[in-house]
């Protein structure tokens, strides 16, 4: 009986060493951590943005990946990690988007659709509001984009500019209701500063063609391909010298002076 008792003992403690001892019993008892920011495109019951930058850093687990709850610190947080952008950059356009929400604190990426608080017509890859889904990516809209700066494998502040004189050209053309005021257009060009930031270099605004394309069709960060987060904080005077060159580029008159304010899901001034 005794002697059972002690052989029990020394099998448990045996056991115990072997599992805490060496690494390599370690690793096959627990296996590899999984990468918390490995790219999972978003399930069904997820909320996206009509921003591919939010729904970029959700699809990597920078932002929750359901699309709910989401702070201004929680953005500011997750665009610097995901991003290298700063929170000059950053917390503007976050306590903004937050006016799409009816929480106090928190909005779901699906409220900033919300037309005519930031969502503007005229987008790189959404259809105007008036004329279709300007919430998910659409690859006929994002066609000038794609093909824009040929015969070389990046695009850049002057065909940036271009694109955006094209997408305001063919929104005029296309939809009766197009608002294009100073608001829209300081909105339009700021988002192209970031993505030739964010996929590309922050002072040079050249970013390769397969990045940017990976980065709105997938919204997923292209590392696999040989992206790599920059080394240059995004910040908001980076942008804003990008901005300006794509401004010059852009052959921009406005149509309209600024429209009413939205400051709410139901609430205009
Ligand atoms: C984190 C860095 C960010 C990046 C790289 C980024 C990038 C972009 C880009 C490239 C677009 C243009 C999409 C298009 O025209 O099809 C866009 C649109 C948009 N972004 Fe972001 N963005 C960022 C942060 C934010 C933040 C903080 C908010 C607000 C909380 C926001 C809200 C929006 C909205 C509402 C649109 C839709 C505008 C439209 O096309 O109608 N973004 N963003
Ligand atoms: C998210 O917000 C909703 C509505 O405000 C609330 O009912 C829910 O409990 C929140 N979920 C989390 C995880 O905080
Ligand atoms: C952008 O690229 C095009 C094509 O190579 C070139 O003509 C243009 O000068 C470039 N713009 C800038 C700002 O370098
Ligand atoms: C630039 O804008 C002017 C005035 O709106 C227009 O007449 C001209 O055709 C535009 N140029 C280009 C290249 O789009």
């Amino acid at each position: 009986m005794a002697l059972f008792f002690y052989s029990l003992v020394f099998a448990a403690v045996a056991l115990a060493t072997a599992k805490d001892g060496g690494s390599d019993g370690a690793a096959s008892n627990h296996g590899p951590q999984p990468d918390p920011h490995q790219f999972i495109a978003a399930k069904p019951t997820d909320l996206r943005a009509p921003c591919p930058g939010l729904n970029t850093l959700a699809n990597h687990g920078y932002l929750p990946r359901t699309g709910r709850n989401i702070t201004v610190p929680m953005i500011i947080q997750a665009s610097l990690d995901g991003f290298n952008a700063g929170v000059d950059a950053i917390q503007p356009f976050a306590k903004f988007g937050l006016l799409s929400s009816n929480d106090p604190t928190t909005m779901n990426l699906d409220d900033l659709k919300l037309h005519g608080l930031i969502e503007h017509d005229a987008s790189l890859s959404r259809l105007d509001a008036a004329l279709g889904d300007s919430l998910h990516f659409n690859e006929q809209q994002f066609s000038t984009l794609a093909n824009s700066n040929p015969g070389v494998d990046y695009y850049n502040t002057t065909s940036a500019g271009h694109v955006q004189r094209d997408l305001l050209a063919q929104s005029i053309r296309l939809n009766p209701t197009q608002t294009n005021s100073p608001k829209e257009f300081k909105i339009r060009t700021r988002e192209s500063a970031f993505y030739l930031s964010v996929l590309g270099d922050p002072l040079t605004g050249i970013a390769p063609k397969k990045f940017v394309q990976i980065f709105f069709r997938e919204e997923r960060l292209p590392i696999q391909e040989g992206w790599k987060k920059p080394k240059t904080l995004i910040t908001a005077a980076t942008l804003g010298a990008l901005q300006t060159v794509i401004v010059a580029n852009a052959n921009w008159t406005a149509t309209q002076a600024c429209e009413t304010e939205i400051l709410g899901p139901a609430l205009t001034l």
